[in-house]
């Protein structure tokens, strides 16, 4: 049956089962192949997106229970230029990359909750976001610098430090 809902700004109508995944709407019949498949059993993050700003695993929510706007990685910023995405590319957080949308996502969302976050607010957040190339310790770095990035206190020039580490 025909649904509708607002992604990245736009609302979409799409032919779907009532139990197809948003992750599947979301690559298969909107072209945004940003958010990507993992566990699709809610356990990895890959498929994180937001909904209503709260980040959502994608995989387990069906389209029939979509209510408010969704934002995937490709909307989260106009250019990519979301703090959060300027921090990834000044730290070079990434390996194969597979999971960095996810990643993102969920950083995005904790920064807009919490915007200066300790070390465990950052580990608490971002514990359902699995990394099989272990780029943990770059991602809290990177959400520290996303945080400076924000307010000011840091560039986002690669390498570096902002001026809270210097
Ligand atoms: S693919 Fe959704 S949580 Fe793993
Ligand atoms: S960068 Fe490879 S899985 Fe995270």
């Amino acid at each position: 049956m025909p649904y509708a809902i607002k992604v990245n700004g736009t609302v979409r109508t799409v032919e779907a089962p009532a139990d197809m995944p948003l992750l599947w709407v979301l690559r298969d019949l909107l072209d945004l192949p940003g958010t990507k498949y993992g566990c699709g059993i809610g356990q990895c993050g890959a498929c994180t997106v937001h909904l209503k700003g709260t980040p959502i695993r994608s995989c387990s929510l069906p389209i029939s229970e979509v209510s408010g706007e969704v934002t995937t990685i490709e909307g989260l910023s106009a250019a990519a230029n979301h703090p959060v995405q300027q921090a990834w590319q000044a730290v070079d957080v990434p390996q194969c990359g597979y999971c960095q949308a996810g990643q993102i996502m969920t950083a995005a969302a904790l920064l807009t909750k919490t915007p200066k976050p300790t070390d465990a607010q950052i580990d608490a957040a971002m514990s359902g976001n699995l990394c099989r190339c272990a780029t943990y310790l770059r991602i809290r770095e990177a959400i520290h610098r996303a945080s400076a990035i924000a307010t000011g206190a840091a560039s986002a020039a690669p390498g570096g430090r902002s001026r809270g580490e210097e």
